[in-house]
């Protein structure tokens, strides 16, 4: 059998993925057909202006359906990706279909009765799918951090953590990628680049806003990453975040300062991270080798380097973590949750 075959005899499972034409939707179809996902039906839905457009699972082509006009019976499992407003209209409209949605918007993040779910985090908390038929997926800078954490709050207890971030522009959508590239073209051509996604010209620069200003001052991306991490740990830590803009492609870096309630050393938090599902330690600076973005673009694996003591508090440590936010931040982790409902809960 090939191995880019998306069905798998004897199995009827017919899947819906929305936002289809998007970053997050192409990346969702590229890893169902890379992990050979069990479905024997895969519908790509996005907005009416894409009807009609060929999108690929693989080597196999699909063509896209009004995400307006589906109707989800029938429909096992939705990955939906189309933003939080339509989200908000048609995760809902698909539940009540019969259909269980893994939501990648942040929409429904933080209400109490959605779980939100990193598999190799909080996977008991899937079951929660049956009080709305809704799953949400996280923040991808919250993804990657809560990787990284899971084993050494395991082992000494977070008692604060200090977060700041370097965001790919692919965290932002397809219209935020071209935004660098043609303004990176501009600049070399002596022609004049107006912002449109970005508050600032993202060339050559940095930008300390993500997403809107709440009224204390703070990002919602950093608001997000302070209480979704909370919720999906389930303890209380004292969160602070900084969330950048840089002009990189793919892939979220963080410098991450933690510390924790017990003493924990250098040795015991590199050999549980070594151990960890979904980590790959990255992690030798005598021969330079440490994770950048362009290392880990299309690594499934949360990308942990520079560990270290950190001094300035009683039991600290500092990290250094990339991942890439389209795939483990996003469509890799989503595939993941819809992979357990398969296996775990006969879907
Ligand atoms: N990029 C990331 O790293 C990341 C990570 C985690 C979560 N997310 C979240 O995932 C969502 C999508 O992000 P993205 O980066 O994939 O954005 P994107 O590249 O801009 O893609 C947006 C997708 O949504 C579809 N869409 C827009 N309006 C629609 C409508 N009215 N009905 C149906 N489909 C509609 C688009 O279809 P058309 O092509 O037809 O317009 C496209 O497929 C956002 O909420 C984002 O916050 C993104």
């Amino acid at each position: 059998m090939s191995k880019r075959k998306i069905a798998v005899a004897g199995v009827t499972r017919k899947i819906a993925v929305a936002g289809a034409t998007g970053n997050v939707g192409r990346e969702i179809l590229n890893i169902l057909a890379e992990r050979n996902f069990p479905a024997d039906e895969i519908v790509p839905l996005a907005s009416r202006n894409s009807v009609g457009q060929k999108v690929y699972c693989g080597d196999k082509a699909l063509t896209v359906q009004a995400l307006e006009d589906f109707d989800f019976t029938g429909t096992k499992i939705a990955l939906f990706s189309p933003g939080g407003k339509v989200s908000a209209i048609h995760a809902p409209r698909a539940a009540a279909q019969g259909c269980v949605v893994i939501d990648n918007t942040s929409h429904f993040r933080m209400e109490r009765d959605i779980p939100l779910v990193v598999p190799e985090v909080n996977p008991e908390a899937i079951a929660g799918y049956k009080k709305r038929g809704i799953i949400a997926n996280p923040n991808c800078s919250t993804i990657q951090m809560v990787v990284a954490l899971k084993p050494l709050h395991d082992l000494a207890k977070i008692k604060r953590i200090v977060v700041a971030t370097y965001q790919a522009v692919s965290g932002a959508g397809k219209e935020a990628m071209d935004e660098l590239f043609d303004s990176t073209k501009k600049i070399y051509s002596n022609a004049q680049s107006e912002p449109k996604k970005f508050s600032k010209r993202i060339a050559f620069n940095v930008i300390p806003q993500i997403d809107s200003f709440m009224e204390d001052g703070v990002t919602k991306e950093e608001w997000k990453m302070k209480v979704e991490t909370k919720k999906i740990l389930g303890a209380d830590i004292a969160i602070e975040a900084t969330c950048v803009r840089v002009p990189v492609f793919n892939c979220h870096s963080e410098a991450v300062n933690i510390e924790f309630e017990n003493p924990i050393s250098v040795a015991q938090a590199r050999k549980a991270l070594e151990k960890a599902d979904g980590i790959l330690v990255f992690d030798r600076p005598a021969e330079m080798v440490f994770a950048t973005p362009i290392d880990v673009s299309t690594q499934d694996a949360v990308y942990v380097s520079r560990i270290r003591k950190d001094d300035s508090v009683k039991n600290g440590l500092s990290l250094w973590v990339v991942g890439d936010n389209l795939r483990k931040g996003a469509a890799l982790n989503a595939v993941q949750i819809a992979e357990i409902l398969v296996k775990d809960f006969g879907f």
